[in-house]
């Protein structure tokens, strides 16, 4: 029919195929391949029923976010939908891999679904700051009910083939989406089943009609945590629709809502987040053909806060660990507190009961460096101090077998220097994990100086094997994620020189879309740290300070830039904090002023910004889109704001140099005025988005 979409004959039964990698996402092209393969179908008198299947490795994924944004162009997908619901012959959906968005949405259109049992179906339109835009809040509903529609359309979480089935979304698991599906078309006809379409079938809608309580609660608990997201809102309205209106004026009222947050912001920032992500998966100065080192067991040195948690990821994963330390105490305190997470998961149903035991089953704890032996990547996750890296990476060196992967998770530390004192410096990369390191979905590799090709294949391909998100960086004080962050600590410290309060910061930015304040943040991580890293650097910043001085550590002392009352995590504002501010400027001869918001997000943001400029001059990150997806993923950055350098362009680059310039004026700081690369973008009208488009560079 067409190069992307193939009718063929089996028996009766006529096999539409989409066959358009790498997921069969709906371009025109598939759209109207398919529309006509239904027509032709229809108009052959010796087709009796019809299959639509997918070839490659998956289902559709839904519509072609690439076409998003572009002139629209037909057939809709709608008007497919609507030509499949018109067939007077049984239409079939036959699902393998994720039927996704408006995949699921087509497939709602068809009379009857079958699926292999790992097969995936949900809506995730949300996910990109969208509502479902082919019929898919008022179908699903329809056929699963609107409690669950609702929860599946605002989480976009999928749900797989046997609760599928349970609800009703599927009518049968099939083992192969060929045959399978054929010999279900096959009882069709022969049972003479009527054709089933939800747009026509209400009945799993009346109990909610008539009694609203469910649906109302269902829809309450799905968007508690939307914080600040129009999409999830929106979709929780659009489901409330097929309670309310007819049929056809829900599926335009859902058009016109899908095209409004289209054309959005945070619809922007989203789609534009979903592919920074996957392009931060493209390495760059890694020849063609390179393959990735196998790795079958993973050794881990320091079973501290990191170590623990790096181990539970891998485990997660099913990768056998060897964790390693000095003694049987720190051994057992890691150990104990992997138990206690997993259990605590299995206890809220996160995990099937018996998984804490199965994954406990894969750790291996052992003190003594020489059990590095084994392992195929050794990952160092002991205290952050050089002499004590470069005398476990001395004795990792002298264990480890060839080949082997050495990494460590330094947060700051020069990766060259650990590596010069083994004999293998091309084995050894930086593998920065983010605490807590089996939650967060960051990974920072460190590329050194010189970590081989392949071994930065096989630490980014791993990292993705324990399902996170890996970016390549490479080394300098911080790395990408941290250094910008000290940049925004200086400047919350300068903003309470200048007059602000900790809790006019914070609230700044949480209101902005981060999860927390970053005085909020300091408190929770111990104020310590970045006080004795200060120290050693030989670095005073007297606010930070004389609050650490006063033993106000955080919520561990229950003081910190904040109060807290026994057995609270709320930070409640603390008048002592702003007299330990006042005279602490005092004593420095600081006049404070009132500061009013603008200026505190501005002061926040653009020197991250502007140190992320200085970044891309060092070719520590490799593009732009590769900061945001760090800053996305390792510290919180709010979705809809796409990330520190897609939010710069949104500002406009010429708005913050000027502001820049102005700030570095005024509070007489150089290092606020912009760099090179970002005065020049800005001074030729560009933009970082026009570097992430740029050739590979390094
Ligand atoms: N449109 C265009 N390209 C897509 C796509 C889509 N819907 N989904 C995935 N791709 C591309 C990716 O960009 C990537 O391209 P690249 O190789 O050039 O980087 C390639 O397909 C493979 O994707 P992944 O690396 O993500 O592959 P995985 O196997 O890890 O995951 C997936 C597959 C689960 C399908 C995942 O890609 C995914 O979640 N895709 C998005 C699904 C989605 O959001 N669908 C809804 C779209 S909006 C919609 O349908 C609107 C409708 O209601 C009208
Ligand atoms: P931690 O103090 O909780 O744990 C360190 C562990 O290493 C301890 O159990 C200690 O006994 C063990 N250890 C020390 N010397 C050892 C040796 N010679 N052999 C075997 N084990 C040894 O420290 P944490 O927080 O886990 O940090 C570890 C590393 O991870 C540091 O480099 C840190 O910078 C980095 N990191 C920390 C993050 C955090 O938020 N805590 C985040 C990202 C990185």
């Amino acid at each position: 029919m067409s190069e992307v979409v193939k009718l063929a004959m089996v028996k009766r039964c006529a096999v539409i195929t989409i066959d358009s990698p790498p997921v069969n996402a709906l371009s025109a092209a598939v759209r109207g391949g398919v529309l006509d393969s239904v027509n032709a179908a229809n108009a052959d008198g010796t087709v009796e029923v019809i299959v639509i299947a997918c070839a490659g490795r998956t289902f559709i994924a839904g519509a072609d976010i690439t076409e998003f944004g572009k002139p629209p162009q037909h057939p809709r997908l709608s008007d497919v939908i609507a030509g499949i619901e018109a067939s007077a012959k049984p239409v079939i959906a036959a699902i393998h891999g994720t039927a996704l968005g408006g995949g699921l949405e087509l497939a709602l259109g068809c009379h009857f679904r079958v699926a292999v049992k790992d097969a995936k179906l949900g809506l995730p339109e949300v996910k990109l700051g969208l509502v479902p835009g082919a019929g898919g809040t008022q179908r699903l509903p329809r056929a699963v009910g609107p409690e669950l529609a609702v929860r599946m359309i605002v989480s976009g979480e999928p749900i797989g083939a046997a609760e599928a089935l349970e609800r009703g979304l599927v009518d049968e698991i099939v083992d192969s989406t060929t045959s399978g599906a054929v010999a279900f078309a096959e009882k069709v006809v022969a049972e003479r089943r009527p054709l089933r379409l939800l747009r026509t079938d209400d009945s799993k809608l009346v109990a909610a009609r008539a009694d609203r309580s469910l649906f109302t609660a269902a829809a309450a608990s799905a968007t508690k945590k939307s914080r600040g997201l129009i999409a999830p809102l929106a979709c929780a309205d659009a489901v409330s629709w097929a309670l309310d209106l007819p049929f056809e004026e829900a599926l335009d009222k859902e058009r016109e809502c899908f095209l409004k947050l289209l054309s959005d912001d945070q619809s922007k920032a989203q789609r534009y987040a979903f592919f920074a992500e996957r392009e931060a998966a493209k390495l760059r100065g890694v020849p063609d053909g390179t393959q990735p080192r196998p790795v079958e067991r993973v050794a881990i040195v320091g079973a501290g806060t990191m170590g623990s948690g790096i181990a539970m990821a891998f485990a997660n994963a099913g990768i056998p660990v060897t964790l390693i330390d000095t003694g049987a105490e720190q051994l057992d305190r890691g150990l104990g507190m992997m138990r206690k997470n997993w259990d605590a998961t299995a206890a809220r149903s996160g995990i099937a009961a018996d998984e804490p035991a199965k994954r406990m089953a894969l750790i291996d704890g052992k003190v003594g460096l020489e059990h590095v032996a084994d392992a195929d990547l050794v990952i160092e996750a002991v205290f952050e101090t050089m002499a004590v890296k470069k005398q476990v990476f001395t004795a990792i060196d002298a264990h480890a077998k060839p080949g082997a992967l050495l990494a460590t998770n330094t947060s700051y530390l020069d990766i060259n220097e650990i590596a010069a004192v083994t004999k293998r410096p091309q084995d050894v990369v930086g593998m920065h994990f983010f605490s807590p390191a089996n939650i967060m979905k960051l990974c920072e590799i460190v590329r050194a100086d010189q970590t081989a090709p392949d071994v930065l294949l096989t630490a980014t391909t791993l990292a993705r094997r324990i399902r996170k998100t890996a970016v390549v960086v490479g080394v300098c004080h911080g790395f990408v994620g941290n250094r910008m962050l000290a940049v925004r600590g200086w400047q919350g410290e300068s903003l309470l020189r200048s007059g602000a309060l900790p809790e006019q910061v914070d609230a700044v930015m949480t209101r902005f879309g981060l999860p927390m304040g970053p005085f909020a943040m300091g408190d929770l991580a111990g104020l310590d740290i970045g006080w004795r890293s200060r120290q050693d650097r030989g670095i005073r910043w007297d606010i930070a300070d004389a609050i650490c001085e006063s033993g106000r550590l955080g919520q561990k002392t229950q003081k910190g830039y904040y109060r807290y009352e026994p057995g609270s995590r709320a930070p409640l504002p603390d008048p002592e904090v702003e007299r330990l501010i006042e005279q602490t400027c005092e004593r420095l001869g600081l006049r404070r002023r009132a500061i009013d918001d603008e200026e505190i997000l501005e002061r926040m943001i653009y020197p991250m910004i502007n140190e992320g400029a200085r970044i891309l001059e060092e070719n520590i990150a490799a593009r732009p889109s590769d900061i945001d997806v760090i800053w996305l993923y390792g510290y919180g950055w709010p979705i809809h704001r796409g990330g520190p350098m897609f939010y710069a362009d949104q500002v406009g680059l010429k708005t913050i140099v000027e502001r820049l310039e102005f700030f570095a004026q005024r509070l007489n700081d150089p290092a606020l005025r912009p760099t090179p690369l970002l005065a020049r973008l800005a001074s030729e009208g560009g933009s970082f988005a026009s570097m992430n488009r740029a050739p590979a560079v390094g």
